[in-house]
């Protein structure tokens, strides 16, 4: 496993031969899903339409389809969430798969059980697909490895958080209309997010041009002069040079669990520089998308102002979480849609 670190972003990316066991590929059905930096345009095109699909189901008066009956989907947190582990349950119960929760407290992780051990049992007991979030960046690559059952990353330490990106792109999309040719501003505590770099990826397969702003404490360290990012991003210091033209803008939160001490001045002086407010939302283009991952600071990276404006999508985000993750356990589980249709 790769122990989580300050500093090097690309430390945290996964090898060659890692990305390859997540399987997928052009007529390779994917076997985990760890991360979006391995999707080609089409996987993540497949994806999108089948979360179209799957909108679909949740707009129906019953919001339960049999496609997934008899399998088990485990979510194992080792860290606390509401998005994504309750909406990865709603998902997999509203196809019909049976589900079952741990979290690190009141589970045998508690007695001292390793995380291997923890997974060897979920396989001894026959889970089909494991939904892990843990505060070590690789723990899930490190799972894919030991288990059959597939895998999905719901969120490792500062490397990745893929179901979050791709409700994200399907939240964009859904109102633009595409993600080509789009400027995305991610701004804020790039640093210690993983959801800004899996939207990195995401967004950057599907054509669009990301611009990370921040302050240089909280950017990738190439931004400190290192020639050029390990990513096909451009970085901004300056909010206002950053939100020009944009299309959509992303909040961060500031990550203040995860900062080592004397990355800023003070909160105050960030939410001066940075924060999201009405007056740096004009700069952007009229109408775009203001989002955010959540949780929220109100008041810290993004006024409650424009979290509740017209502009605002992040309830949004939120409730596509569940038609996105349905998509994915769909689409792991290698049922055809002959089969789907007549499970
Ligand atoms: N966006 C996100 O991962 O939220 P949770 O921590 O509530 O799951």
């Amino acid at each position: 496993m790769i122990e989580q670190r300050p500093a090097p972003y690309t430390d945290v990316a996964p090898s060659a031969a890692v990305s390859a066991a997540a399987g997928g590929g052009p007529g390779r059905r994917r076997r985990h899903v760890l991360d979006l930096d391995d999707y080609a345009p089409a996987e993540i095109e497949e994806v999108l339409s089948t979360a179209e699909a799957m909108r679909g189901i949740l707009a129906r008066p019953i919001k339960k389809v049999p496609t997934l009956r008899g399998r088990t989907v485990v979510t194992l947190f080792y860290e606390a969430s509401t998005r994504t582990r309750v909406s990865f349950e709603m998902a997999a119960k509203a196809l019909g798969a049976d589900t079952v929760n741990i979290s690190a407290s009141g589970s045998s992780v508690e007695k001292g059980e390793s995380l291997l051990d923890t997974v060897r049992t979920l396989r001894a007991l026959g889970a089909d697909t494991v939904v892990m979030r843990h505060k070590s960046a690789g723990a899930p690559y490190l799972v894919a490895s030991e288990i059959n059952a597939s895998v999905i990353n719901a969120g490792d330490g500062w490397h990745a958080h893929p179901s979050q990106a791709l409700l994200d792109l399907f939240t964009v999309r859904s109102h633009l209309g595409r993600l080509d040719g789009l400027k995305v501003v991610l701004l804020g505590d790039v640093l210690h997010s993983r959801v800004a770099r899996s939207n990195l990826w995401g967004f950057t397969h599907m054509g669009a041009q990301v611009v990370l702003c921040g302050p240089p404490t909280l950017l990738p360290p190439a931004s400190f002069g290192c020639d050029g990012l390990p990513w096909p991003a451009t970085v901004e210091y300056r909010v206002d040079r950053a939100l020009e033209g944009a299309d959509v803008v992303m909040a961060l939160r500031l990550q203040t669990e995860r900062q080592a001490a004397g990355l800023l001045p003070s909160v105050r002086e960030y939410v001066h520089q940075y924060g999201l407010t009405e007056e740096r939302l004009a700069m952007a283009k009229p109408g775009a998308l203001v989002m955010h991952p959540g949780p929220m600071n109100e008041g810290i990276e993004i006024d409650t102002a424009v979290a509740r404006g017209v502009q605002s999508v992040i309830e949004e985000q939120v409730t596509n979480g569940v038609a996105v993750r349905m998509a994915l356990l769909y689409l792991l589980s290698g049922l055809s849609a002959d089969q789907a249709r007549g499970a």
